[in-house]
């Protein structure tokens, strides 16, 4: 399984001599949930974007499955396995929740591209898995956020990714929406083997949910450790809450 491998080495990026990303290295092993937290402006989102091929890095390296993605075109970091959410939720609101899967499937590995009934009885099932059956007629701008987000979801899961990365899924959800999208996430890992590295500002979730902790402050790796260790890691505390010397979230 070690060709499944995220490994991520001395990754950096600078925007006009802004570094938003330091020196940040982590290994992702297969089949795990990894919480990535920091405070605004961390650099969560321009990891995720350097990793998904959105940015070409200005110097390290991202290998999945020993391959060198680094500066590979978007489309094609998806082919190899690594499919991502945005921030902003970004499905495509002018087709139905069914038709944004079947986009999803045209991005599969060649050669396991589906067509036609396949196609759809396929798309059905990931709208099954994902908790919308019934919905795949919808447009998506008749949906809500909570909708939405799983229907991006679906998309990126039709892909076929080995690595998931979802950024701040849970953002703007009603409260009562939480547990259910926290369980499909969980199904996810679970089920489908999937590794999931998950960017969330809801700290107790992540703690609860993630069996690893990535903390980014500043465009650096502040911390990295179990739930447990990072709960209780003062220079974490320190970066959110500016205490020195405190006792961590606990
Ligand atoms: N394309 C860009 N050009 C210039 N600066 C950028 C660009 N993308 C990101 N940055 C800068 O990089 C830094 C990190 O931004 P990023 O969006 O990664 O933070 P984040 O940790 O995801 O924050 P949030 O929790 O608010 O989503 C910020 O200072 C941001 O302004
Ligand atoms: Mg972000």
């Amino acid at each position: 399984m070690t060709d499944e491998v995220l490994d991520v080495r001395n990754l950096s990026i600078n925007f006009g001599g802004v570094m938003a990303l330091r020196d940040v290295s982590f290994r992702i092993e297969p089949g795990r949930i990894i919480g990535i937290m920091g405070p605004n402006g961390a650099g969560k989102t321009t990891l995720f974007n350097l990793v998904s091929g959105v940015y070409r890095p200005t110097s390290g390296s991202i290998r999945f499955g020993g391959r060198q993605l680094a500066g590979l075109k978007p489309w094609k970091v998806c082919r190899s396995g690594i499919g991502r959410t945005f921030q902003s939720g970004r499905p495509f609101t002018n087709l139905t929740a069914l038709e944004n899967v079947l986009v999803g499937l045209r991005y599969g590995k060649p050669g396991e591209i589906l067509g036609g009934k396949d196609a759809h009885r396929e798309a059905q099932r990931i709208l099954g898995f994902v908790g919308l059956d019934g919905h795949g007629d919808r447009h998506v701008s008749q949906l809500n956020l909570m909708e939405r987000k799983i229907v991006e979801l679906a998309r990126v899961l039709a892909t076929r990714p080995k690595v998931l990365l979802l950024d701040e899924l849970l953002a703007g959800l009603n409260p009562m929406d939480l547990a259910p999208a926290i369980h499909v996430i969980r199904k996810v890992r679970d089920e489908m083997g999937i590794s999931v590295v998950w960017i969330e500002h809801i700290m107790k979730v992540l703690m609860e949910t993630c069996e690893h902790l990535i903390v980014l402050h500043h465009g650096e790796k502040l911390a990295e450790g179990t739930p447990a260790e990072i709960a209780t890691d003062t220079v974490v505390a320190e970066a959110y809450f500016g205490k020195k010397g405190g006792r961590g979230f606990v």
